[in-house]
């Protein structure tokens, strides 16, 4: 048996994982303030719902994990949560209910890349998505989450990239012009846009091939290619992240790698992140739902990478986080305290500390040294002879102070400890 993950997966345990904990907390209350509610679908679906999705977007055509299951239906390890979450909004009828309504989602997603720093083939994502409203306002609420979520997380040097890829009345007239301006270019480009230049011209513009991206600064403007309506809408979600303080940046010539959205794209790029620098991406999908089987709905949201919002934090230095405090930790020193001193952590769990106790039949010595390793505040003393008094010996570790306690008395005894600062 091979005791090894696959490539491009992760174990993520303590104390790591208590900074995953962190993140994600602050994005649930984050949540909770601007009245997202959770929803959690499954992490897998029908191979077709994501193909409706695109033919011409690379995460479908390259990147997906499709299986056969032992019915002989193919199924495919969501690649994103877009998609998933459209799916339930229209078999729920949701669209029949409260509008709008008003989604976040925490979990892995599946996509076959070629791993490196901050790209993996299983990922975490926090998203948000928002069905029924189509107005500015959405576009900007979603955008101030995220930028609220890095304040809260004490995140700095990040920039908010805005762009809007119009409708499908003005977005033909643009592709037209991108298409036509790279025509005269088409034998320095690289294979594969060579390819989507017949497939998918915009996807043009996100390339990273050097010769490539030289041509990008001259290519057109999504922003002046607008229609009156969409040049509006894209404005006042301007106008509305500069009055709620959101810094952002037009970057009039922004795509995404998935092919769904309409009007406003944005990103969130750091330049804490390498070349894999995009934190967060989202934008407004009004075709989606409708292209799915729904009722013409219009949706805005984006996705976060957990892994790269982590290393982020650790590269400006804020892992700080509460950890995983042992309160106390129960050393027994005799024979009959030894029994004593699960039933003692048992009292003191449920009166709310986080406590340990040794089961390893460890001597006084190796207990005490345990202690220390894990981490414990106060170390409780149990020996035969206090007990039979009725007493115990409470240890504070950082100032190495010791006090009698009485047994009656023993939470708010550990509580005073606890609470005191040097002991
Ligand atoms: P996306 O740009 O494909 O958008 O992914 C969003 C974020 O997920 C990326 O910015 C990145 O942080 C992270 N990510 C993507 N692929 C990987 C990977 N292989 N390894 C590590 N992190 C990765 C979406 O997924 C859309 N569903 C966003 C959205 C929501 N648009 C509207 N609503």
């Amino acid at each position: 048996m091979q005791a090894q993950k696959p490539r491009g997966t992760a174990d993520i345990f303590s104390p790591e994982v208590e900074r995953w904990q962190h993140v994600e907390g602050v994005a649930r209350n984050l949540c909770r303030e601007y009245n997202y509610g959770e929803i959690r679908i499954p992490e897998f679906e029908h191979t077709e719902l994501f193909l409706r999705i695109g033919e011409v977007t690379d995460i479908v055509q390259k990147e997906m994990y499709t299986f056969l299951d032992r019915g002989g239906r193919s199924l495919t390890l969501r690649p994103e949560g877009t998609v998933g979450v459209a799916r339930s909004f229209i078999e729920n009828k949701l669209y029949g209910g409260v509008l709008p309504v008003k989604f976040y989602y925490l979990g892995p997603m599946f996509r076959y890349e070629r791993p490196q720093a901050g790209r993996g083939r299983q990922f975490h994502q926090f998203g948000v998505e928002v069905f029924g409203a189509s107005g500015p306002w959405a576009d900007a609420e979603t955008i101030l989450l995220a930028v609220d979520l890095f304040k809260r997380l004490g995140l700095t040097d990040l920039a908010v990239l805005l762009n809007s890829l119009g409708c499908p009345d003005c977005r033909p007239a643009y592709r037209q012009q991108v298409l036509a301006y790279y025509q005269d270019y088409r034998h320095q480009l690289c294979r594969a846009c060579r390819e989507r230049m017949d497939r998918n011209p915009l996807r043009l513009l996100d390339c990273k091939e050097e010769t490539c991206r030289s041509l990008l600064a001259d290519a057109p403007r999504a922003t002046e290619a607008l229609c009156p309506e969409c040049d509006s809408h894209f404005e006042t979600v301007q106008a509305f992240l500069a009055g709620a303080g959101a810094n952002s940046r037009v970057e009039p010539r922004l795509v995404r790698g998935l092919d769904y959205y309409t009007r406003t794209v944005y990103e969130v790029v750091s330049k804490d992140l390498g070349a894999q620098n995009t934190v967060c991406g989202g934008g407004r999908y009004d075709g989606l739902v409708e292209a799915l089987g729904g009722p013409p709905t219009p949706a805005v949201g984006f996705a976060l990478g957990l892994e790269r919002l982590l290393s982020i934090l650790k590269t400006q230095g804020r892992t700080a986080t509460a950890g995983r405090p042992l309160d106390v930790f129960v050393v027994a020193t005799g024979e009959s305290s030894r029994k004593q001193a699960p039933r003692l952590a048992q009292r003191l769990r449920h009166a709310g500390y986080a406590t340990d106790v040794d089961f390893l039949d460890r001597s006084v010595k190796a207990q005490m040294k345990h202690a220390g390793r894990v981490g414990a505040r106060t170390v409780l003393m149990l020996g035969d002879a206090e007990l039979a008094t009725g007493q115990v010996l409470v240890r504070h570790m950082a100032s190495g102070r010791q006090d009698v306690l009485e047994l009656g008395d023993l939470e708010p005894g550990v509580a005073a400890v606890l609470g005191r600062k040097d002991g």
